[in-house]
């Protein structure tokens, strides 16, 4: 039997991969430069000359990675201990086990993309951790903030709705409930059109109420298995014994707007008692730019809940309950940060991947999942999801993701050449989303 497809990498050139690695990349990293520059009187106020030989320190880190990068240099192993350490260079020796002599070690223009991307992300961390004091200062903090302070307008127009909602909940019939779960699936899908590293570090918010687009909306999603979600969370409503728990996980993607989507989903499943339990799952450092860690998770819930728009500030506050009370929890495990693709997590990760199979549902959010998902390979559009899985399945999942990388599997035959003739760039601009299911084996 032949085996899976070749990994997406920047050995394909004009691949977005390949793009990505030659433009967007160094341009991350001339940005995180230039925060650190840009932080420079902060550092010297917190630590003195201490804090100024740091920045100094982490600059020159980042432009040495930088320049590996952009010369094609050995992917070289990770120096600083850290929890993680050990495993990203075991990672790095198995990537260079599959080299073939004559290509000589991993490198950037080389390997597969999903390794040396998560790596360059791990040693912007490590070029920080190496530098105290100010070791723990996250480099892309700013930008995330922007983004949630940016998207403001579209923020109160769906608290306000979901409070408003909330109210009348109840007295909803089956089908007027399954319409508002889409909605809310909707606003999730297109909240992860939001994500920093895509634009290079550029400012990008939701500045218009994104609930008036949904319609418009609609025919940009290729696989739309909400109607599937519904049948499975509510029929575990409908059988639910008291007391008994349905829990739905969800894996973060972005902070700013997106985050603010994906706790109205959260929220709405708790309060239509499709779900009585969310767990959130984020980052445990810097990541893909915009990626939620727990300071951002709190940071925005502490926002929403100090804003002064009424609705908006009862979502922080209920939400900062529903934290207190255990019905939200959140986690973080790091798993999330190492280059692997999920269908290793139960060798890699035996327990996380435990942790999820208590799920009755996964929500994976965002791009970067969905490649770490099919395992980020050049697979034929019409390969059922399941087989690019490729065994990983700790329960229902489901990957909602605008598209951003070149990878589509579950697609109808025809489907994708289609795009591909009318809209070459298709895969690529997080104009097209998918709710992509996998459900009970
Ligand atoms: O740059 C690579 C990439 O993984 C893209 O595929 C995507 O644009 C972005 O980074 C991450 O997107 P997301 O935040 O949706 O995971
Ligand atoms: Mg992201």
């Amino acid at each position: 039997m032949a085996g899976p497809p070749a990994s997406l990498s920047a050995r394909d050139v004009g691949s977005f991969a390949y793009l990505t690695v030659k433009d967007r990349s160094p341009q991350i990293l001339t940005k995180a430069i230039d925060t650190l520059h840009r932080h420079k009187s902060e550092f010297f106020e917190k630590h003195g000359e201490k804090g100024l030989e740091a920045e100094k320190k982490a600059i020159s880190l980042l432009s040495k990675l930088r320049n590996e990068l952009q010369t094609d240099k050995p992917i070289v192993p990770l120096v600083e201990k850290f929890v993680d350490t050990d495993i990203w260079n075991q990672y790095l020796e198995y990537q260079q086990s599959l080299l073939n002599e004559s290509d000589g070690k991993p490198r950037w223009f080389l390997s597969p993309w999903l390794f040396v991307e998560c790596y360059m992300y791990r040693r912007i961390h490590e070029a920080i951790i190496q530098s105290p004091p100010i070791d723990d200062f996250d480099i892309f903090k700013e930008l995330k903030d922007q983004n949630f302070f940016e998207s403001q307008e579209s923020v109160i127009a769906l608290c306000t709705h979901l409070q408003e909602l909330r109210k009348t909940i109840e007295d909803l019939d089956e089908n007027q409930l399954k319409n508002e779960f889409f909605k809310i699936l909707q606003i999730s899908l297109w909240g992860n059109k939001c994500d920093l590293s895509l634009s290079g570090g550029e400012h990008i918010s939701q500045k218009t109420n994104i609930m008036n687009s949904l319609e418009d909306l609609k025919p940009f999603i290729l696989v739309n298995d909400m109607d599937r979600l519904w049948s499975l969370l509510s029929n575990y409503k409908k059988t639910r014994q008291k007391e008994s728990v349905t829990r739905v996980d969800i894996v973060l993607d972005n902070s700013g707007f997106e985050l603010i989507t994906d706790l109205v989903l959260a929220e709405f499943l708790l309060s239509s008692q499709l779900a009585t339990e969310i767990h959130f799952y984020g980052k445990t450092i810097p990541w893909f730019v915009s990626d939620t860690t727990l300071h951002d998770f709190n940071w925005i819930i502490k926002q929403l809940k100090h804003s002064n728009n009424k609705w908006v500030s009862q979502c922080g506050v209920d939400w900062e309950d529903h934290i207190k009370t255990g019905r939200w929890v959140y986690l973080d495990h790091i798993f999330w940060t190492l280059p692997h693709d999920f269908s290793t997590m139960s060798q890699v990760a035996p327990d996380l991947h435990a942790a999820l199979q208590k799920a009755h549902l996964i929500f994976f959010k965002g791009d970067l999942n969905y490649r770490k998902l099919t395992g980020d390979r050049r697979w034929e559009f019409t390969v059922p999801f399941r087989e690019a899985l490729s065994g990983f399945h700790p329960a229902p999942l489901c990957s909602i993701r605008t598209l951003k990388a070149e990878v589509q599997v579950g697609l109808q035959p025809g489907q994708g050449e289609q795009l591909t003739a009318s809209e070459p760039n298709w895969l690529t601009t997080g104009k097209y989303g998918v709710f992509q299911f996998d459900g009970p084996l």
